[in-house]
């Protein structure tokens, strides 16, 4: 005790004697930026032999295990120690509860021998080890070893917590599957943003991706397709009897593996089963699950059209790919999946799904017409509702709380679900105001699908969602009650990610802005700040070799067309201090051509704008190819070709 005393002397009086400046330092730039930051003259050098000192409990020798295991990279040896006298870096659990620091807030010191995290819980404890780490040279990320460095960190004093308690991810595993490893991977990239949810996504017309032992077939025949590339969405369907080999899914031992992995890094998994609609894989598995004859002949999706979406949402299904809510096989059966998904995951929360199921072949069912009419339902949501209300039930007789996506508000919202709000804030600010749990994640702030730039450069989606924008995600509407507000989370839909390389594309660096709308004070957020700390980041990726998207560099491309019906193009860029170069010659320009200064019009006949943008003498963004003849076409400019009298 007397040795923490003068530990704590210590402290004190270096950081009175030493405080130099308030953030930002050059030296430091933590993601999700920390609550306060006291930055101190010099360094923390890695002793040559580093004890960690900890806690013998579990958890906190998992969070030292952790951390020894991330120093592997500097080849000098780590012991961890419960009782040693001297340590270069501790982790302290509170004895005392610090209420400022809540269940995962810690109070992270660096001095010049030695480094103290001190929290209430072990998940401070890691928190305070990602910052740490954060501090440490871009080369701790390496997957090499690395020799010669000075292993520094600058001096500081951090106190830090979570502004939201649920900071989310969403990987669709279902439209393309990825394997246990690349969802460790997964897990290991977002805790360093200090995530501590991911939400997987393990059903949906692709392929049902966990095993149910008492429906061998949901995996047998539900987690197989056939392997097409493209514009998923528009492929062409495959023959009846192509063989069936592109998918995968999760064992239930593997699934105990991924939930032990995420709980050793303060993660919980969210297992969501969506039903009553995206539902094509179960009913590709068992036939009767569907009140629609014909559906023995369907089979799991392989990305050809299933819907008709232009006439907004709910779309009109071209194949009927809901469970029938007029049977009661279908409560049994999601009765036994529900038993089995909750004895698998911890967490306290089951997602059952509700979004875009189509009514258009319940509205021409008997049996369904039927139901609706026994059950004094008056349309089709109400329907739907009711469906809801039965799956809350089943989900609360497992003892989990029943989430769903915002669609299960317009049946009438059963009384104890939780809200995923997805089309915009308007859903969850309404259950909120209803004393529901809520959870944001906005299409417009919050969806990983969407592209980052331009369609000129990026793989083409139906919408886009900027780094600069993805920062702007506010979680707690003002209007609303933020004991409701549980969080955030960003959704990473795989129908166009084909591979683990571009899920990490669409992912990063967005969600680094949203792990701080999830983690830091509001008035602390800073766009051009934030983007100076996610270039450090990029770095650190490097040293990884984990992808992220530089789309924020590339220009930003807008176009009108002037009253002589000429194309104006118009460019500008997300970052600041940026310069465009362009050519119309189909050549590729550098900083020797053209600088962008005011909006172009487009020559007679070019047809391609090609421009990159620098940042003084270095060219940071990617070379972009616009095709100024689509975009005429687009706005009708192209001149017709003279009629042959
Ligand atoms: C959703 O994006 N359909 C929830």
């Amino acid at each position: 005790m007397l040795i923490v005393k003068h530990i704590l002397t210590v402290f004190f009086l270096y950081f009175s004697l030493t405080v130099t400046a308030q953030t930002p330092d050059g030296r430091i730039a933590i993601i999700p930026e920390p609550v306060s930051i006291i930055p101190a003259e010099g360094y923390f050098t890695l002793p040559s032999q580093t004890v960690i000192k900890t806690d013998a409990n579990a958890e906190s020798m998992e969070v030292a295990a952790y951390l020894k295991n991330k120093l592997k990279v500097t080849g000098q040896p780590v012991t961890i120690s419960n009782t040693a006298s001297h340590s270069a870096i501790q982790l302290v659990l509170l004895d005392k509860e610090d209420t400022e620091l809540n269940k995962e807030g810690y109070r992270l010191q660096v001095i010049p021998g030695k480094v103290t995290i001190q929290a209430n819980k072990p998940a401070g404890l890691f928190y305070g080890v990602q910052t740490l780490l954060q501090l440490f040279p871009k080369e701790i990320e390496s997957k090499d070893e690395i020799l010669n460095i000075k292993w520094q960190a600058p001096c500081v004093s951090i106190t830090d917590y979570p502004r939201f308690e649920w900071r989310g991810l969403m990987f669709d595993v279902a439209r393309h599957f990825f394997t246990k490893e690349e969802v460790k991977q997964y897990i290991d990239q977002m805790v360093r943003y200090k995530f501590n949810i991911l939400h997987l996504h393990l059903t949906d017309d692709e392929g049902w991706r966990i095993e149910i032992k008492s429906y061998p077939k949901l995996t047998q025949v539900g987690a197989w397709s056939v392997k097409k590339v493209g514009y998923f969405g528009n492929f062409t369907p495959p023959a009846p009897d192509e063989p069936r080999t592109y998918g995968g899914y999760y064992t239930q031992e593997d699934i105990k593996e991924l939930v032990r992995y995420a709980k050793e890094r303060f993660v919980n998994i969210l297992p969501e089963i969506d039903v009553p609609g995206h539902s094509l894989a179960a009913i590709a598995s068992y036939p009767e699950l569907s009140c629609t004859p014909g559906a023995d002949q369907y089979k799991v999706r392989s990305g050809e059209k299933i819907m008709d979406w232009s006439h907004g949402a709910p779309p009109i299904a071209l194949l009927d790919n809901t469970l029938c809510p007029a049977n009661e096989k279908v409560y049994e059966f999601l009765d036994k999946v529900v038993s089995e998904v909750a004895r698998l995951f911890p967490f306290e929360y089951i997602h059952m799904g509700g979004d875009e199921c189509p009514k258009n072949f319940w509205e021409q069912n008997d049996a369904v017409k039927a139901f609706a009419a026994a059950n004094n339902l008056k349309n089709m949501e109400e329907v739907q509702g009711y469906f809801e209300k039965r799956l809350e039930k089943i989900v609360t007789s497992k003892g989990k709380k029943f989430m769903g996506w915002d669609e299960i508000l317009e049946g009438g919202l059963a009384p104890g679900a939780a809200v995923m709000s997805w089309r915009g804030m308007k859903g969850g600010t309404e259950a909120a105001k209803m004393k529901h749990e809520v959870v944001m994640t906005p299409t417009t702030f919050a969806y990983l699908d969407y592209m980052q730039g331009d369609p000129a450069i990026e793989p083409r989606i139906y919408a886009t969602l900027r780094l600069s924008k993805a920062y702007q995600f506010e979680p707690l509407p003002d209007s609303v009650d933020a004991l409701y507000i549980k969080g955030g989370q960003g959704n990473l839909w795989t129908e166009q990610v084909y591979n683990m390389r571009h899920a990490e594309y669409m992912t990063w660096p967005r969600a680094f802005a949203i792990s701080e709308s999830l983690w830091t004070p509001r008035g602390r957020k800073n766009w051009d700040y934030f983007f100076s700390r996610v270039e450090k980041h990029f770095a650190r990726f490097d040293e990884a070799e984990v992808k992220y998207a530089p789309s924020a560099y590339d220009p930003i491309i807008a176009t009108s067309v002037t009253p002589g019906k000429q194309l104006q193009i118009y460019l500008s860029t997300e970052v600041s201090g940026l310069d465009i170069y362009y050519s119309f010659d189909n050549s590729f320009p550098d900083k020797f051509y053209p600088k962008y200064t005011a909006a172009l019009i487009a020559p007679e006949d070019a047809v391609m704008l090609k421009m990159i943008t620098y940042r003084g003498n270095k060219p940071v963004g990617r070379m972009i190819s616009y095709s100024i003849k689509e975009q005429q076409e687009k706005l009708a400019l192209l001149k017709q070709p003279k009629k042959t009298p």
